[in-house]
């Protein structure tokens, strides 16, 4: 897939919307991760050094078109400028407007100078978002002459500031996108062999297309997480009290019927660990997959299975892992996700993808990502694209 990319002629004294994915987690009213802020600081950099007026607008959160006082977009500008400033790149101060549209928006742009980005409010504040509403995208796009959308993790939404916005103005994807979509398509178009992938989180349904599209692609399909236990009630087995999606039970029939038919092997895990109560574990066991009790849970790969996995992905070549292995916020069951994480970093030859914020974090935590080709900002973006779904957020941007 080609992208449009900007050029300086393209933008130089223009006042340029831009689109990033700025939904970062916050504690206590701050920004408590800044990953996301820092992956959109070159596009920014980029636009201001060819003479760009900068404004970004970015939804944060799920505030289901209303106004949420702890949505706000205040502590992420306050982050922005910080980073921006620390870059010594000539922007000095980023201005939050509470608005998307209208006067305070045009007021701001009109007194912006050259070393000032504006930050609108959190697009999600309006209905119109999520619908990609035709007339909240026109309002949106009304005060600029450029759309640069960069918001990699937020392709898959076809909302207003994603698709609608770019129906009125010249479209271009930023470098974010762009190396996004460059290191995803070594997933999808040609990877090196044995292709291995490994899936966890909890639940299935999140991950049927792309079990689907992986079947016949991949040469190693491994499975941790709740989503396994869904499979596993599938194939006929008892997973006592873990969580199962029962209405997802029939496609995963499907699914494995499919496998077995394949040369793609379908990895379960052949033990997991489990306990009576996650939230105060008194009893913890390791056990087989087909040997879990009825009061029991299943809540990480177990012992045996972090080996096989691990064993599994020392020769692969290409690797892509999306999704915690276990209850990862949890201790002791994030070992499983860990061991993962540890087996990625312990095969540095193969070209490798991280996407999702479970996975990520591990990897940061153990000071593993640096050993990783390529860490994703986008959680589902990445598992739709490699899915084989088309991204409305991309279509848009497509030569
Ligand atoms: C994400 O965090 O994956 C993106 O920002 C998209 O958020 P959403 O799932 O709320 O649309």
């Amino acid at each position: 897939m080609q992208l449009r990319s900007y050029s300086e002629n393209d933008v130089r004294g223009k006042k340029v919307l831009v689109r990033a994915d700025l939904n970062v987690p916050l504690k206590s009213g701050a920004v408590s991760d800044e990953t996301r802020i820092a992956a959109s600081l070159p596009n920014i950099i980029k636009l201001h050094e060819f003479g760009a007026l900068i404004s970004v607008v970015s939804h944060l959160g799920r505030p289901r078109g209303e106004p949420k006082p702890e949505l706000r977009m205040e502590p992420v500008a306050l982050a922005l400028e910080r980073l921006l400033i620390a870059q010594n790149c000539g922007i000095n101060t980023v201005t939050y407007v509470p608005d998307c549209t209208g006067t305070a928006v045009e007021e701001a742009i009109a007194a912006q100078s050259p070393d000032t980005v504006v930050m609108l409010e959190n697009s999600r504040f309006y209905p119109g978002e999520t619908k990609n509403d035709a007339e909240f995208a026109r309002q949106l796009a009304q005060p600029f002459e450029v759309f640069v959308n960069d918001a990699f993790g937020t392709a898959h939404r076809a909302h207003a500031s994603t698709v609608g916005v770019a129906e009125h103005l010249p479209a271009f994807a930023g470098p974010l996108m762009l190396r996004e979509v460059e290191a995803l398509s070594r997933i999808t178009e040609h990877p090196a062999k044995p292709f291995v992938v490994v899936l966890g989180g909890k639940k299935v349904s999140d991950k049927l297309p792309l079990l689907q599209n992986l079947c016949g692609r991949a040469d190693r399909v491994l499975v941790g997480g709740a989503m396994v236990f869904t499979l596993a009630r599938a194939l006929g087995l008892s997973v006592g009290k873990s969580l199962v999606e029962e209405r997802h039970i029939d496609a995963c029939r499907d699914i494995v019927a499919d496998y077995n038919e394949s040369a793609t092997k379908l990895v379960l895990p052949e033990d997991v660990t489990v306990t009576d109560d996650i939230e105060s574990p008194a009893n913890i066991a390791n056990r087989r997959l087909a040997e879990i009790e009825d009061r029991e849970m299943g809540v990480d790969i177990g012992e045996m299975t972090r080996d096989a996995f691990a064993l599994q992905l020392s020769d692969a070549a290409t690797i892509f892992w999306n999704g915690p292995m276990g209850v990862f916020e949890h201790k002791p069951f994030d070992a499983g996700t860990i061991a993962v994480a540890e087996a990625i970093a312990a095969n540095p030859e193969a070209y490798s993808v991280v996407g999702g914020g479970e996975s990520v974090e591990a990897l940061n935590k153990l000071g593993f990502a640096a050993s990783i080709s390529h860490i994703s900002t986008g959680g589902g973006a990445s598992l739709e694209f490699v899915g084989g779904l088309e991204l409305p957020g991309l279509k848009t941007l497509a030569v």
